[in-house]
């Protein structure tokens, strides 16, 4: 057997949850292999809508086993709200959820950090969902991290002091005022301690050697979705550098995010709206700044399911979409939204950019520097109009 993907081929919020909702009964196994609470997948189960941010999108099916990878960022503290809203509904996500020991936990000083970065950089920041994301991916990366095995090693105390005591010093550097910062709506000093009550819920949780799971279970026969969060075009990688984020959020990411070998991928799913959004910071070609773009705001809804930000819209990318579908091997593409367009008279897709003299059908999204305006880059995107 081989482990099946599914991911966002633009960025991010193309409808993946609902996706791997009506896939899942196809599947034994739903894994989350990067990213962390920055994603919100949203689910309706029984008439009531659910955002999942790092619980699978399996979980509303009693018969299919969740693993969180050790690709995966978790923050205990959202994570607990998530398992807290499932249990108000009846649903009890512990008995088929299970979390990679290797995965990095998101510290209440790795989303004051966010903060502070975002804060430092001014008009030019990120526009991150101030999960903590980029700060602990950084720490993975640095060898600094702290892991969900290293919750239950008896020195996960001292551990976590330690950490914290180098954020501290970060933080001051950059004259952060993290003692009166809220987190989630509380001040620091509180929020740290909901976090550690938090963190006794994720040791309770089953913790695995994920990849060994996965691994054993291809053997066993079992069918695995790997379900992606954000989009191709936030990828560290190849997305819009440096406005992604700080996950592999393609294919190339489910073998290092979930411990298989690239020749047990199998079919690839890519999703993409009929138009794009985008949240957040950098380059967007085809962006409607007009009534045109407020209008695909308002019919698709187009509002950050994990911040509430109003989506930046415009006509679908096709150059961009060829790209995505380039880096991930995609077999099926599936297409959302598209009854957004039916209140349009005519509709536009981008078939090219022009960039100084020539027309270009490839993605040239490395051309976005601080020297040059993003604007006057992409302001020539040649269209199909229909
Ligand atoms: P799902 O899985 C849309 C965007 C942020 C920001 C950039 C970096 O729901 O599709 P980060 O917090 O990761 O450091 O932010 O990436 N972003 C998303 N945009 N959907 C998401 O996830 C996103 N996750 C991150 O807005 O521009
Ligand atoms: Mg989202």
């Amino acid at each position: 057997m081989k482990v099946d993907v599914l991911l966002g081929l633009q960025w991010g919020d193309e409808g993946k949850g609902k996706i791997v909702d009506v896939l899942t009964p196809k599947y034994d196994i739903i894994a989350r292999f990067q990213g962390g609470p920055n994603a919100g997948h949203t689910i309706e189960f029984e008439g009531n809508k659910f955002i999942l941010h790092t619980i699978p999108s399996g979980i509303f099916n009693k018969n299919t086993t969740n693993v969180i990878g050790n690709g995966v960022i978790i923050d205990p503290f959202i994570l607990q709200k998530e398992l807290n809203n499932l249990k108000v509904k009846n649903i009890d996500p512990s008995a088929n959820l299970l979390v990679s020991k290797k995965a990095h936990l998101i510290l209440p000083t790795h989303r004051l950090l966010d903060a502070a970065y975002e804060q430092a950089m001014g008009k030019g920041k990120i526009g991150s969902t101030l999960k903590g994301i980029g700060p602990t991916y950084t720490d993975k990366i640095a060898r600094k991290g702290l892991r969900v095995g290293d919750l239950t090693s008896g020195k996960f105390a001292e551990k976590y002091e330690s950490l914290k005591s180098k954020h501290l010093e970060i933080l001051r550097f950059h004259e952060f005022d993290y003692e009166n910062h809220k987190l989630d709506g509380v001040l620091f000093g509180e929020y740290e301690g909901k976090w550690f009550e938090a963190a006794e819920t994720l040791k309770k949780l089953e913790h695995i050697d994920s990849e060994y799971f996965i691994n054993r279970a291809l053997e066993s026969g079992k069918k695995i979705l790997a379900e992606g969060a954000q989009g191709s075009l936030l990828d560290i990688e190849f997305g819009s550098y440096p406005f992604v984020t700080s996950s592999n959020t393609i294919t190339a990411g489910v073998c290092s995010g979930l411990g298989i070998s690239p020749k047990k991928v199998g079919k690839v799913y890519g999703i993409f709206k009929a138009y794009c959004t985008r949240v957040g910071s950098g380059p967007f070609p085809t962006e409607l700044e007009n009534e045109e773009g407020q209008k695909l705001r308002d019919v698709g809804r187009e509002f950050g399911s994990t911040t509430g930000r109003p989506r930046r819209c415009g006509w679908l990318d096709l150059p961009a979409l060829n790209y995505a579908i380039m880096l991930n091997g995609v077999d099926e593409l599936l297409m959302m939204k598209a009854d957004v367009l039916s209140p349009f008279d005519s509709i536009k897709v981008c078939t090219a950019y022009k960039c100084g003299d020539e027309i270009c059908e490839e993605s040239c999204y490395d051309v976005a520097t601080d020297d040059v305006e993003l604007d006057t880059i992409f302001d020539e995107c040649i269209y199909e109009e229909s």
